[in-house]
């Protein structure tokens, strides 16, 4: 997989693609190719007129060639590029200026884990270590490349380290910079805030510059950190595209800048915005890990290349292809106003509509009447949970039930006995009032004691073995980042400091219970990536249960995440977040390819439609083996319809969802193309009986139901009447 020639030039080709650079006959490192499978990688030659420029400054007395122009792996400023750089840093002459002249270079057999940061797993990989070096300020830089046998996913990252004897700041301190040539490109990016995440949007790739980043403490809702820049035009099937997602949490950004000279740079990484790292001699910082992929043909083949491998390498291993619990939650249900003897209730309720576990969400602890107080004192409500939490999951589970709780552990209300203790554990600056955020502060995670404590706080409750789930929320964006436990002239190490220490907690609560399902919330999809999500198996994507505002946020957060790692549940109609009216079919269907499924409804409300909720959680339940590792593709999207089709892992089963969002008289005739079926074999639709062959079901497509308005005919698949209508087909290939 990897290859390297006499005169350095460095290959990386799969299967999927080939990524190819060299040394430039000036010691930097010079970008050749990345993209399509060459059959000859080594013999990739820069561009002919890379000398040719007579505008611009020249390299360091290398006369005509100026870094502004050339496609490079590792960029700096302040020597003839001008582009946003890959490093960018103070050294000990005041000035900005840094040179990185390749030094040596290592292939070693898999892929070396990050320090202190979650990455993507090895496994049939190779990794290319390559080291630079400032040759008069020492700061060496070792980059990392991944390539695998059997995923289209390059894994980068970037490791600085002071081999110098005076400080040096680290102000962008990327993990990934990529120079594509020029091209008519756009950009597709994932965009949002509460409630709405995951909303997509196309862009041309302007002239300048175009960022999307977080400076929130959060990886945050407002973007994903997820961008592809692809071929104009490019549709599901058709269209080069370079995708690119972050391993990390916190403040990030992914810049996109069209240079002088058409050229594309994509700088994945570290927010730079309000980032410094102070690098004392022999001192080293690594970066947070950037994946790449490069799919050639459209966004379909893309989001299969994420999937797979986000299933097999990035997620815990322990969950992968494993069903998933059907469940109650009790936010939707009840909200604050829960206690012991409503819990075993809702037990009963969760119980007679077959749902497999009952999840206790915020309100349990102690003083938890509302969102002004508590945060911070892991200790059950002594009058509503008066025999405490081990004793409420084993009545729970008598009743043949798993249990699940909640916890927002990052957390404190300034109303709670723990702020009263350590006013110096939040997150805070001197001599200013901190902005609360839902009546709350954001815990110090850079600290070891509070890390220790929530630890403590956490274990005391799971030691007690019958917790199956955990629900991780984070209901906050950070303001006032500063820490009582840090120097001065580190405080903009901070936001960086806190993710270490989250990923430390993390670690520490999810080796000692590998066997519990923790499932990711911040808010919904506050902070939802592969950071959180290399240590939970999945994540509650929204708080919108909306069916219409969610199949939006699916279908965005699809292009990236498989739904192997997602939850939805019927919630309650007219709904919550956005008042609209729909069926429980509807809102089932909305998640109905999500791994883990529920429902959050008061037992009034699932007493109401009892048989309808059974019938959907009963269908959870069969198909919960089917909704782990199939293959998920967007078939359908417009203003008016949705229409996704599920794959089963051994592809006997064959899901589509349709979805027909405002009712109209005399709208057309609809079909859907389904994707990835045997042309030769024939599909059984499960509802009537009829055989359809492959190739139709591909070729001229499955027609629609349609959505009647006027007279019903017998001969006619139609769905419900109205707003809002879904229907389900089930397949089998025979
Ligand atoms: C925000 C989450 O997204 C909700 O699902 C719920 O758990 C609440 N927090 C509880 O406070």
């Amino acid at each position: 997989m990897i290859t390297v020639s006499k005169d350095k030039t460095f290959s990386l080709t799969n299967r999927y693609f080939s990524y190819v650079f060299r040394v430039s006959p000036e010691g930097i490192l010079e970008h050749l190719h990345y993209g399509g499978v060459l059959s000859d990688p080594l013999n990739v030659t820069a561009h002919h007129l890379r000398t040719q420029r007579e505008v611009s400054s020249h390299f360091q007395g290398s006369q005509y060639f100026n870094l502004s122009d050339t496609p490079q792996e590792f960029p700096c400023f302040g020597t003839s590029d001008y582009r946003f750089p890959a490093l960018h840093g103070r050294n000990s002459d005041g000035n900005t200026v840094f040179t990185l002249y390749y030094k040596s270079h290592d292939i070693v057999k898999d892929k070396p884990a990050l320090k202190g940061l979650p990455s993507a797993r090895g496994g049939d990989s190779e990794t290319l270590i390559i080291k630079l070096e400032d040759p008069l300020h020492k700061l060496g830089v070792e980059l990392h490349y991944t390539i695998y046998e059997d995923y289209g996913v390059l894994a980068r990252s970037a490791k600085f380290q002071n081999n110098g004897e005076k400080n040096i700041q680290l102000q962008h301190a990327f993990s990934s910079s990529l120079d594509l040539p020029q091209n008519d490109y756009e950009i597709l990016h994932l965009h949002g805030t509460w409630s709405r995440e995951f909303n997509e949007e196309r862009i041309d790739v302007p002239k300048g510059r175009f960022v999307i980043d977080s400076s929130r403490g959060t990886s945050s809702a407002a973007h994903n950190p997820f961008i592809a820049i692809m071929d104009k035009g490019t549709t599901e099937d058709v269209g080069r595209v370079y995708a690119t997602t972050l391993v990390y949490s916190g403040n990030f950004a992914l810049s996109v800048e069209r240079g002088e000279f058409e050229d594309v740079r994509l700088l994945a990484g570290i927010n730079p915005f309000n980032f410094h790292w102070r690098l004392k001699p022999g001192q080293s910082f690594q970066t947070p890990e950037a994946l790449h992929v490069y799919a050639q043909r459209g966004l379909r083949s893309m989001s299969h290349l994420w999937h797979d491998f986000i299933r097999d390498r990035v997620s815990p291993t322990r969950f992968r292809h494993v069903p998933r619990s059907s469940y109650l939650n009790t936010w939707e249900a009840a909200y604050f106003d829960i206690d012991e003897d409503k819990v075993l209730d809702l037990a009963d309720t969760a119980k007679s509509i077959g749902a497999q576990m009952l999840v206790l969400d915020d309100g349990w602890f102690e003083g938890r009447k509302d969102d002004t107080s508590s945060l911070g004192d892991w200790i059950a409500d002594k009058d509503r949970f008066p025999s405490g939490i081990p004793s409420l999951a084993s009545k729970v589970k008598a009743k043949g039930l798993k249990f699940g709780i909640w916890f927002e552990p990052e957390m404190v209300n300034p109303k709670s006995i723990l702020y009263e203790k350590h006013p110096d554990w939040a997150l805070h600056v001197p001599g200013r009032k901190p902005s609360l955020g839902r009546n709350q502060l954001t815990l110090d995670l850079t600290r070891d004691d509070v890390i220790d404590y929530l630890f403590e706080q956490i274990d005391d409750i799971l030691s007690c073995g019958d917790i199956d789930y955990v629900k991780w929320d984070m209901n906050r964006n950070m303001t006032e980042v500063g820490s009582a436990g840090i120097s001065n002239n580190r405080q903009r190490e901070v936001s960086h400091r806190y993710i270490l220490g989250l990923y430390k907690l993390l670690s520490r609560l999810t080796q000692k219970y590998p066997d519990i399902v923790f499932e990711n919330c911040a808010s919904g999809g506050n902070r939802f990536d592969l950071g959180m999500l290399s240590f939970m198996p999945q994540g509650w994507i929204s708080d919108m249960c909306d069916p219409v505002g969610r199949m939006d946020i699916i279908n965005g957060a699809s292009y990236l995440y498989p739904l192997d790692v997602t939850a939805a549940y019927i919630g309650p109609s007219p709904n919550h977040q956005n008042g609209r009216v729909s069926s429980v079919q509807t809102r089932f269907m909305a998640g109905v390819f999500c791994a883990a499924r529920g429902v959050s409804l008061s037992t009034a409300d699932i007493e109401a439609h009892k048989d309808e909720i059974r019938h959907w959680v009963s269908l959870a339940n069969a198909t919960s083996a089917d909704m782990v590792g199939g293959t998920f593709d967007r078939l359908v999207k417009n203003q008016n319809e949705v229409c996704w089709q599920y794959t089963t892992r051994d592809k006997s089963t064959i899901y589509v969802v349709y979805f027909h969002i405002l009712s109209a008289p005399n709208l057309p005739f609809r079909r859907a193309h389904l994707v990835g079926l045997d042309p030769q074999s024939k599909y059984i639709l499960q509802e009537n009986g009829e055989a359809y062959q492959g190739d139709a079901l591909m070729g001229s497509g499955m027609p629609m139901p349609y959505v009647a308005t006027g007279q019903v005919r017998d001969d006619v698949r139609y769905m419900d009447k109205g707003d809002f209508s879904s229907h389900l087909f089930v397949f089998e290939k025979k």
